[in-house]
């Protein structure tokens, strides 16, 4: 009966290649109805009022605040321009308490401040005293927002873990600015950015040739560079660059192709966020390790995969975290000893036999490969859109860089190279050209570049 569980799984979540070239055809699809007009498809496709990437002329002390993954962050960068380019970093790591991710705005801002607050009153030097110059700040808001200017918008609605109602609709960089003039600090916000743009922005600081950025950590999404003719729905000003970088929210996507299993459905339907995100649910670091729990949870109760009882903690949501389903994934051990401990400590189930911690260990291994093979599709569609995914022709550029950063990426090696893999398996030759590099705390340096290219100073000399 386990079996029989395993084999159904196994068929519903099977992605061969002609499904993968589907789900790339859609999402080019998604990404041309998205840009056409407001609300013309399940793809925000917003604009993020990046015109220009960062040069390398990027000069002088900026901060930088990244809100959205793991963990919240508080950078200080020092960018030395063209002849320089020294960025010395300083950095304080904070997790959120989950309290302040469902309570109100005020309180979540009050805890942003108070800690950016801290972490300046911590330095030395007091360059911004020195010079008489306001501190400036990139703010990293990685949930999807309606922006209005490089340094303004509201926030659409919550993803992920955070569900804070007061918040839908306000301008982020308004709650922000009124929580620093609470904690009496004299700072502004000269761009505010989804970390996919960070991400963009850091990867093409150091390599002229990246053209997407992909977030694969608690959610996923990708931002990449557009030709701005090509944005019906802009009706600003044509940038003189030609091009506007464009945050895909791709983890709203969704599509006939994508077959949902009872897993995933009950899954989106116990979560904050019913019937969105549906491609983030099935591909992300937040829910992998929860549809892995569904699985077993099935198997415990229908096929006794535990003997008689079924351990209460199976019943419980995000009971297995992505991180323990990766070391269980990644046990090499013959009697697969890292997954028995696991379901001991997890789900104090005292003795498993070896046929059971294989069962796991694939279920694992399904739920991880269609994440990450939808996942290498949805990259497809974006090369798709922009005509990168056939070979490069005489004159044009030869490398097409992919900047990549989360912790499902970085940490999860057997998801990152199914991905990889799936890119080669689609792109043929193409795949030569198309280069992944990890981008590894690059969205906290591309705000700090793109505040820096957008303060109020500029021109001005020191
Ligand atoms: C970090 C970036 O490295 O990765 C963040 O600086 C980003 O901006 C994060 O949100 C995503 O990964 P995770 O695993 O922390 O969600
Ligand atoms: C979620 C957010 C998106 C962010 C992504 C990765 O999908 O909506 O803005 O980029 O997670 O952090």
């Amino acid at each position: 009966r386990a079996e029989a569980i395993l084999r159904e799984l196994e068929e519903k979540c099977s992605t061969p290649i002609d499904k993968l070239r589907q789900v790339a055809d859609a999402m080019t699809v998604e990404m041309h109805a998205g840009l056409a007009s407001e609300g013309g498809s399940k793809l925000k496709m917003l604009i993020s009022y990046v015109d220009n990437l960062p040069s390398g002329d990027e000069k002088g002390l900026f901060y930088a605040l990244d809100l959205g993954g793991t963990n919240f962050r508080v950078l200080r960068v020092q960018l030395g321009g063209k002849e320089g380019r020294v960025i010395k970093q300083e950095a304080v790591e904070v997790s959120i308490p989950p309290y302040l991710m469902v309570g109100s705005s005020h309180e979540l801002f009050d805890f942003i401040a108070a800690e950016l607050a801290k972490f300046v009153a911590s330095e030395g030097e007091d360059y911004h005293l020195s010079t008489g110059r306001q501190r400036e700040l990139g703010f990293t808001f990685s949930f999807p927002v309606r922006q209005t200017s490089i340094a303004s918008g509201s926030l659409i609605k919550w993803t992920k873990g955070f569900s804070i109602d007061d918040m839908v609709g306000e301008d982020v960089v308004g709650e922000l600015t009124k929580a620093m003039e609470r904690q009496g600090l004299d700072m502004r916000v000269t761009a505010l950015v989804n970390d996919t743009i960070g991400t963009l922005a850091g990867g093409r600081y150091y390599d002229n040739d990246v053209v997407i950025a992909v977030i694969l950590g608690t959610g996923t999404n990708a931002a990449y560079v557009e030709r701005a003719q090509a944005i019906p729905k802009w009706h600003g000003l044509l940038p003189k660059s030609g091009e506007m970088v464009i945050n895909m929210e791709w983890g709203n996507f969704r599509s006939s192709h994508l077959s949902l299993t009872e897993y995933d459905q009950a899954l989106d339907d116990d979560s904050l966020n019913p019937g969105e995100q549906i491609f983030e649910k099935i591909i992300s670091g937040m829910y992998l390790g929860d549809i892995v729990r569904r699985v077993i949870w099935k198997m415990a109760e229908e096929a006794a995969l535990f003997g008689e009882t079924v351990p209460p903690k199976l019943r419980e949501q995000f009971t297995i975290r992505t991180p323990v389903m990766s070391a269980m994934h990644h046990d090499t051990s013959p009697d697969l000893k890292v997954v028995g401990t696991k379901l001991k400590e997890i789900f104090g189930i005292s003795s498993t036999s070896l046929k059971t911690r294989r069962m796991v260990v694939k279920i694992c291994d399904i739920i991880a490969r269609r994440g990450a093979r939808l996942a290498a599709a949805g990259m497809v569609g974006i090369l798709k859109k922009q005509g990168r995914d056939t070979p490069p022709s005489a004159g044009e550029k030869q490398r097409r860089v992919v900047a990549m950063d989360g912790g499902l990426y970085e940490h999860y090696t057997i998801f990152s190279k199914c991905l990889e893999s799936t890119l080669s398996e689609m792109l043929g030759d193409v795949s030569e050209s198309v280069v992944i590099t990890h981008a590894n705390d690059g969205s906290g340096i591309g705000a700090a570049l793109l505040a820096a290219s957008h303060s109020q100073y500029l021109g001005v000399e020191e």
